[in-house]
């Protein structure tokens, strides 16, 4: 089959790529990215001269370029990784993340239609449902907790899935959404938190601590998603949401202390600065849908795959040093210089 995959060269598509190539190596892949800030080719390098893989730069929202690229590669799927992603760009910026999140997802189910018997996947987050309390550990985000969002960054994702709903009731479209919790793992941009701190750890740079670091998140390893997406799009219900994740609660604080611990470095460094407006207190998913019905659960621990992302950015520095000395740090300056 031949599966366009969006967003390709940035974190999860980059990874979900190598991932498809390995376990599928008879499969096309062609990966459509506009090349962001955040979209990297060298993450593709593995891939480059795989004989099934094609690059693609090209905008989502180009509707003439991708249905000329339908018309061209005629796709059994498309799976939607393709987005504004950091929330705190969202918070300074939130157009981009409508016009590539929202009208970008439209045009990708426009070719859909109008090309036929193409399975769309649609890769969400977590973070449509809002936030859970932080003294009510039994509550738990199941794919019917309402929609209620807080961040430009997660209402932009939540028009994504409604958009892709409204697709599947109106025109029939084969889609299916998954929700997932926060990815680690080699070839996240190191604006996120994990690379951030071991990117700066490294570097004997402060570690920006948003408020107390209290906030808590559900860390899944980045194949375990990849794993998760694979299965729904060869044996997901039409028309369903699937949501991923590990119960893998840790406060932001804790695993900026380990990683501190990892690398030998002090606690001195850790500096607690402004708070993220708006700031989502608990993300914690309830797996149970995808593993009753598709038999999923994660299968790295924590434990091995910090260990295992700490190293990937040690024997890596070439890939995110080239990053964090470019245009990154004027990023870095605007958010965390008088913060
Ligand atoms: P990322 O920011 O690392 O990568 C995004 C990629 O999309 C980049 O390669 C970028 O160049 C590309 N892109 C951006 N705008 C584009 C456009 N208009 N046309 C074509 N390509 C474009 O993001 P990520 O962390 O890999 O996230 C991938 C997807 O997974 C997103 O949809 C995100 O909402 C979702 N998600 C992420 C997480 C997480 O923890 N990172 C968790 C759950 C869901
Ligand atoms: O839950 C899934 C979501 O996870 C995805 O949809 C998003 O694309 C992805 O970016 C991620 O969102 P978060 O906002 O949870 O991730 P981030 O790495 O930006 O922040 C994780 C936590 O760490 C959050 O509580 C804010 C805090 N933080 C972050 C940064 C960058 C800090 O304390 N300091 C920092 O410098």
């Amino acid at each position: 089959m031949t599966i366009i995959v969006t967003g390709g060269a940035g974190f999860i598509g980059g990874n979900y790529i190598h991932y498809h190539l390995k376990e599928h190596p008879e499969d096309r892949v062609v990966c459509v990215d506009k090349l962001t800030y955040a979209g990297n080719l060298s993450t593709l390098k593995p891939v480059a001269d795989h004989p099934n893989f094609r690059f693609c730069k090209l905008d989502i929202c180009d509707r003439d370029g991708i249905f000329a690229l339908f018309e061209e590669e005629k796709p059994d799927a498309v799976i939607n990784f393709a987005a504004e992603s950091h929330v705190d760009r969202s918070i300074e910026d939130p157009g981009i993340f409508l016009q590539t999140n929202i009208i970008g997802t439209a045009v990708m189910m426009d070719a859909v239609r109008k090309f036929g018997n193409v399975r769309f996947h649609q890769v969400s987050t977590d973070e449509v449902y809002g936030d859970l309390p932080l003294d009510r550990p039994d509550l738990f985000f199941t794919e019917s907790t309402p929609i209620h969002t807080s961040s430009p960054y997660s209402s932009s994702k939540a028009g994504a899935d409604l958009l892709a709903m409204a697709y599947y009731r109106t025109y029939g479209l084969p889609v299916t959404v998954s929700r997932c919790s926060n990815n680690y793992g080699p070839y996240q941009f190191p604006e996120k938190l994990i690379p951030l701190m071991i990117a700066n750890c490294l570097n004997n740079k402060p570690l920006p601590v948003y408020g107390e670091g209290k906030n808590v998140r559900d860390w899944l390893y980045v194949e375990d998603h990849c794993k998760a997406i694979d299965l729904i799009v060869r044996k997901g219900r039409i028309g369903e949401t699937y949501n991923v994740g590990g119960h893998n609660e840790m406060a932001n604080i804790d695993i900026v202390k380990l990683i501190i611990r990892a690398l030998g470095k002090s606690e001195d460094l850790i500096t607690y600065v402004t708070d993220r407006k708006g700031h989502d207190l608990r993300y914690a998913i309830d797996p149970a849908k995808i593993h009753s019905e598709l038999g999923w659960l994660p299968e790295t621990k924590f434990a091995d795959g910090i260990q295992r992302t700490i190293r990937w950015y040690l024997e890596n520095r070439g890939w995110w040093e080239e990053i964090v000395s470019g245009e990154y740090r004027n990023y870095y300056e605007k958010m965390y210089g008088n913060r």
